[in-house]
């Protein structure tokens, strides 16, 4: 069992961004990433589809051997993961969410901002995290438009990606914010593209993936599910896509993120 995989689950190549992160810190463990990619985005659509998607998915990964999976995705953890914990009792589950607890108590002005799916900023676990510090800081919520179709198209260093992250970018700078929480698993491919409308004004960019990944080992120990030091892991990708998104996701797990780059 040990040796077995570990699941992670995005309604696309989003989740890749933890995958890379838990990759890194767990050397020994194999992984099994299932990327949807024909249904995404997840984040406009209605609960009922997010969850569907979503128990299906983790039957999938069950069904593959993972011991432990990860919702490596905002809008279905936002969605499913008390469902998940409650039915599939067995497994250790970790969800992502947006980490506004060191955006808050890192922030200098005050304000911090939260760019997330439609589905995420709307979700009760968001709202309930929120209002822990809604009396300390302003939290501005933001959607990223266009970001997941972006990411998901490899057009992440275009004239598109740069006029979509400024119209959202600008007006929370704007606004006063010192902190931009990344609360979508897709948003760190922008991350270069954030940090150049950003430019010298001082902002920080805060995600999920070391946080994840840390719970991740954490998980491991306490259920005694570590695989062996010397196991050589094995890493496979899954979806509902065709061939050419199977090695898309490839592709952008071990390289680059973008068309340009390719
Ligand atoms: N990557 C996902 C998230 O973290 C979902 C993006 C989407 O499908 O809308 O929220």
């Amino acid at each position: 069992m040990n040796n077995n995989p570990i699941g992670l689950f995005d309604s696309g190549m989003g989740g890749l961004s933890v995958w890379k992160e838990i990759r890194a810190a767990l050397p020994s463990e194999s992984l099994i990433f299932f990327g949807d990619g024909v249904r995404c985005p997840y984040g406009s659509r209605a609960e009922s589809e997010v969850l569907q998607f979503t128990v299906e998915a983790v039957e999938r990964l069950i069904a593959e051997g993972c011991k432990l999976i990860v919702i490596a995705c905002n809008t279905a953890t936002a969605v499913a993961i008390d469902y998940l914990r409650e039915h599939y009792a067995d497994i250790p589950f970790v969800g992502l969410e947006p980490a506004v607890k060191p955006a808050a108590l890192t922030t200098k002005s005050g304000v911090v901002a939260v760019l997330a799916t439609e589905r995420s900023l709307s979700g009760r676990l968001f709202v309930q995290t929120s209002a822990k510090y809604a009396d300390k800081v302003q939290i501005i919520k933001s959607v990223g438009h266009d970001f997941v179709e972006i990411v998901e198209q490899g057009e992440e260093c275009s004239a598109r990606a740069e006029a979509a992250v400024r119209a959202v970018i600008e007006p929370i700078i704007e606004a006063g914010a010192d902190r931009i929480v990344l609360g979508c698993t897709h948003y760190p491919f922008l991350r270069t593209t954030i940090e150049g409308v950003i430019g010298d004004r001082e902002v920080e960019i805060i995600d999920s993936g070391s946080a994840v990944s840390r719970r991740v080992a954490q998980l491991l120990d306490e259920n005694n599910l570590r695989a062996a030091e010397d196991h050589t892991p094995d890493y496979r990708f899954i979806t509902l896509g065709d061939e050419n998104y199977l090695k898309q996701l490839q592709r952008r797990a071990y390289g680059c993120c973008s068309k340009e780059k390719a």
